[in-house]
């Protein structure tokens, strides 16, 4: 027996560890059978326009081709809940990379040899790709991602920033940066009596099981979606995607089961990715460095299809107390590929560009950058008026600084060689909502002293499965070895994605709900129990929707230390280290790894990732793993990632908030930070390669 403040936080290892290391897990690329069919997508190569001819007489003569589907002969779909999802209805080509046609053959080989026999025309209509600050198209949105406001102002933030007697105006530039996880996106769909199972590499079976449902017009007890094993997705298949569409119309069109999985160059056209920002950010503060004036606006693109905007200026509505305050979203929609959830939609984009801001302010000022911070501290949420449920990051600064040996910096920039080496260290604050969505879990008690739970949660990677049995555990008073974990199944009670740094919050809630419920049923009951046990299901209904009184974020704070080669430009990250408070940890080993996960990426974002729009072809110049950069090994230094307990009953049964996302928040600005502090050079457009810093 073990009681719950040794089970919530302990360092479980994970429990399905060891069958993906020794290659047991099956991924959904993986459900295959003999009589199997596999797709190949043919992408559309211009920009924007239609399909006028597509010949398929050339691929179905390819050895082992089976069936082309294109428009013209692909089964008709209800209208889909997301228009990306309405492939091969019609000759529209939105962007270039939309699917034109599927090519399904009985090998891989001879699938993807069809889909090169495959000839389609087009007609080219003129097409627009490129983003300007000053494009005709931009409008300010109603709502950005999120459902947060596209504008929100406080005061008169133009007239107190001319009336400040320090000011800071400067822009900041992102390129789209692509979701690449380890498992590109794939889908295995098969019939069976009217049934459809589809094994899906997906953050959320049951989103994908309902969008197929609509697009398919079938009832949705009819259509089980798997996503046992998931290989990563940072949001990028926090949305149904195309593939688990085209497999399940394919299945149902050849009557055999059909596997589709994604090049991985043809992802970044059909998988979202996190749009580019021009970001102008204005700061006037008086001279003791206490702010006056925030002024954040963000200018980005969208598709034709689908308004996306992301939310990068809602940081800045969080972060630091001033009187005045305007921030704004303008968008356009341009001929590109819809963007998407990409780890922190908006926070990680925003936040480089504020926490770069605030630096800059803090050197014109003369004072200490976590000095500044400390002293813009908010007494309640700035933007809403709403107090913290608990805000933690002036510890964070602190205890984060005391742990990275901060305070000893000499501020002058370019003071520190070492032989070639110029060296520097940098700061940046980080914050991530707390978000929680509706879900319902089971929990059952063996007549052996065994539990099972069951709930729709999706392992993408975190240890979902590991922390839920601690929740579980932690309520039922045994040990969370003892608890069985089914997820992944959209046939389980349902549950949210995971998605938006929720899933331990929302299905946890469920999962204690449950396993409380059931310790009152156990209670009640004498005797020996049936040869199925007790079962009780719980749903956490719509005390999850009920807006919460309190303003919930996590906070953080990011120190780097870099080294900057003053021959080549290159940059090398010495240390990275993360202080953040997120309420209660439920697992320090799977913590741990998310938190260093996502300043990998913010590492990433800094100084290798970054995609660029040919705006000749109208097509992402960056599109496989040669081209687009995302760090490996050897980029990656010593880093630490480190918390402050948090005890903020405000939350949910476990006291947790969301450790997901918070990782990448601010990492990309506390290592810009840090190049200009080794070098005396301010940048403001990532990624930070050598021919920038030359
Ligand atoms: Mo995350 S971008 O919310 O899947």
């Amino acid at each position: 027996m073990s009681d719950s403040t040794r089970v919530l936080g302990a360092p479980v290892v994970r429990r399905e560890g060891r069958d993906k290391v020794t290659g047991t897990a099956r991924y959904a690329a993986e459900h295959t059978s003999a009589d199997c069919l596999y797709g190949w997508i043919v992408p559309a190569t211009v920009p924007t326009g239609r399909v006028t001819a597509i010949r398929t007489a050339d691929a179905l003569a390819v050895p082992g081709v089976h069936t082309v589907l294109t428009h013209d002969n692909a089964p008709r779909l209800k209208e889909p809940d997301d228009p990306i999802l309405a492939v091969l209805q019609d000759d529209r080509v939105p962007h270039r990379g939309w699917p034109v046609a599927l090519v399904l053959a009985e090998s891989l080989e001879a699938a993807r040899a069809g889909a090169s026999a495959v000839h389609a025309e087009y007609t080219a209509t003129g097409h627009d790709v490129v983003l300007t600050g000053d494009h005709p198209g931009l409008y300010i949105p109603e709502e950005a991602n999120g459902g947060h406001p596209g504008l929100r102002e406080r005061g008169d933030a133009m007239r107190a920033f001319e009336a400040a007697p320090v000011r800071i105006d400067a822009t900041y530039t992102l390129h789209g940066l692509h979701n690449h996880p380890m498992e590109p996106h794939a889908s295995t769909a098969r019939w069976s009596d009217g049934h459809l199972t589809v094994h899906d590499s997906s953050q959320g079976s049951t989103a994908v099981r309902n969008s197929l449902a609509t697009a398919l017009g079938l009832d949705r007890n009819r259509i089980t979606v798997v996503s046992e094993h998931v290989g990563g997705g940072f949001g990028s298949k926090g949305t149904p995607r195309p593939q688990s569409v085209l497999a399940a119309m394919a299945a149902r069109h050849t009557g055999r089961p059909v596997q589709l999985a994604l090049p991985r160059r043809y992802m970044a056209a059909i998988v979202g990715h996190r749009a580019p920002t021009l970001q102008r950010v204005r700061l006037g503060a008086d001279r003791d460095g206490v702010l006056s004036s925030v002024s954040h606006e963000i200018v980005t693109q969208t598709s034709r299809i689908k308004e996306f905007v992301e939310q990068a200026a809602v940081p800045a509505r969080v972060m630091y107390a001033s009187p005045h305050s305007r921030t704004e979203h303008r968008v356009v929609a341009l001929d590109v590929p819809s963007p998407s959830w990409m780890r922190a939609p908006g926070e990680a984009s925003g936040m480089y560009a504020l926490e770069s801001a605030m630096d800059e302010l803090a050197c014109a000022l003369g004072i200490d950058p976590v000095e500044l911070r400390l002293r813009n501290e908010p007494q309640a949420e700035p933007d809403s008026g709403r107090p913290f449920s608990s805000r933690n990051l002036a510890a964070c600064l602190t205890q984060g600084a005391a742990r990275f040996g901060w305070n000893d910096r000499d501020p002058r920039p370019a003071a520190r060689e070492e032989g070639p080496w110029l060296l520097g260290t940098g700061v940046a604050s980080a914050t991530y909502p707390v978000l929680v969505s509706r879900s319902a879990a089971s929990a059952q008690a063996a007549p052996d002293g065994s539990y099972r739970v069951r709930v729709n949660a999706t392992d993408i990677g975190t240890g979902a499965r590991t922390v839920l049995a601690q929740i579980a555990a932690s309520v039922l008073g045994t040990d969370p070895e003892n608890v069985q974990v089914d997820v992944g199944s959209s046939d389980l009670p349902t549950a949210s994605v995971a998605g938006g740094s929720s899933g331990t919050a929302s299905w946890g809630s469920a999962v204690h709900k449950a396993a409380t419920a059931l310790v009152r049923r156990l209670a009640e009951h004498t005797g020996p129990l049936p040869p199925d046990g007790l079962t009780v299901t719980a749903d956490t209904g719509d005390e999850t929707a009920q807006e919460s009184p309190y303003a919930r974020h996590a906070f953080g704070a990011h120190f780097a230390e870099v080294a900057v080669d003053s021959l080549t430009g290159e940059v090398r990250v010495r240390r990275l280290l993360g202080m953040y408070a997120a309420g209660r940890i439920l697992n320090s080993r799977t913590a741990r790894s998310q938190f260093i996960g996502g300043m990998v990426m913010g590492l990433g974002m800094a100084l290798t990732e970054g995609s660029t729009m040919d705006p000749a072809f109208g097509d992402f110049t960056e599109s496989d793993l040669a081209s687009y950069h995302v760090p490996s090994c050897a980029d990656v230094p010593d880093i630490q990632a480190h918390w402050i307990d948090e005890d903020d009953p405000h939350l949910n049964p476990m006291g947790s908030k969301g450790i997901g996302e918070i990782g990448i928040v601010g990492t990309a600005a506390a290592l810009g930070n840090a190049v200009r502090h080794a070098t005396g050079a301010r940048l403001r457009t990532l990624p930070l390669t050598p021919d920038k810093l030359l």
